[in-house]
């Protein structure tokens, strides 16, 4: 099944308001007509809004970094999926590595947190991915089983479909070294069978799986051409217009 290739920009901790507007409107002139690969923007909370206004009109499409689980009330410093969608949000990053390791994210809290977002009517994208020192001691199946089962748990097939799984192996991320194809497309097809082990081959052929991790304009072909590769998930490229456009292109 051809599936349509997805590359979404997480702008992290990144971007002043100004920085924001500037980045968007650049993005909209270099990529607002592309309509033959998917592409989603996932600014700070305090740009949301500014951004998506930005965007209205073109074909780029806006996502969060994160969410709260709960619908509303004394949680301070959360997020709501009703909040999200006010700003016109329609996907949510989680369980991104970077919550997992500083912010205490746990497989139950990203499963609450895909159940609330599927509940609202916003598209998931599910970070997964081992630790350098996980890969080393031969644990990436386990870690990312684990990952995407309590990911998954208790969803069902229908909302299942409407998911975008992003492997992002922890040690990739940031720091200039990036998968090789074959470990990339190694890993995909892994989390693909555990996607068919949940659901079924239809789920699993129609689940889009990002990489992440220094995905770049020089190594975007080769990363997107894999079999198993639908897209990235992009930090550190997302930031500047030309080298977000450098890995749409090739997608
Ligand atoms: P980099 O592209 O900066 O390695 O970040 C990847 C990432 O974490 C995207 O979510």
């Amino acid at each position: 099944m051809a599936r349509k290739k997805f590359i979404a920009g997480n702008w992290k901790m990144n971007t002043t308001i100004e920085e924001a507007r500037s980045l968007a409107k650049s993005l909209v002139d270099l990529a607002g007509k592309i309509a033959d690969v998917d592409i989603a923007v996932c600014p700070p909370y305090t740009n949301l809004a500014a951004v998506g206004e930005i965007l209205k009109g073109s074909t780029i499409h806006l996502g969060a970094q994160d969410v709260h689980w709960e619908a509303k009330g004394a949680y301070t410093g959360k997020v709501s999926t009703a909040m999200l969608k006010s700003v016109c949000v329609e996907y949510v990053i989680v369980g991104h590595s970077e919550q997992r390791s500083y912010f205490n994210e746990t497989d139950e809290t990203v499963n609450k947190k895909v159940k609330a977002t599927l509940a609202a009517g916003l598209l998931p994208i599910i970070c997964v991915g081992e630790t350098l020192d996980e890969r080393k001691k031969g644990l990436l199946h386990a870690v990312v089983e684990r990952q995407v089962k309590g990911a998954y748990s208790g969803i069902s097939e229908a909302d299942a479909l409407k998911t975008t799984i992003a492997y992002e192996p922890v040690w990739a991320i940031g720091t200039g070294e990036v998968a090789t194809p074959t470990q990339a497309n190694e890993a995909h097809i892994f989390i693909r069978s555990i996607v068919e082990a949940i659901y079924s081959k239809q789920v699993a052929e129609a689940v889009r799986i990002q990489y992440g991790g220094s995905m770049k304009p020089d190594n975007a072909k080769d990363l997107l051409a894999l079999s198993d590769v639908d897209g990235g998930l992009i930090g550190g490229a997302a930031l500047k217009a030309p080298d977000f456009l450098g890995i749409i292109k090739p997608a």
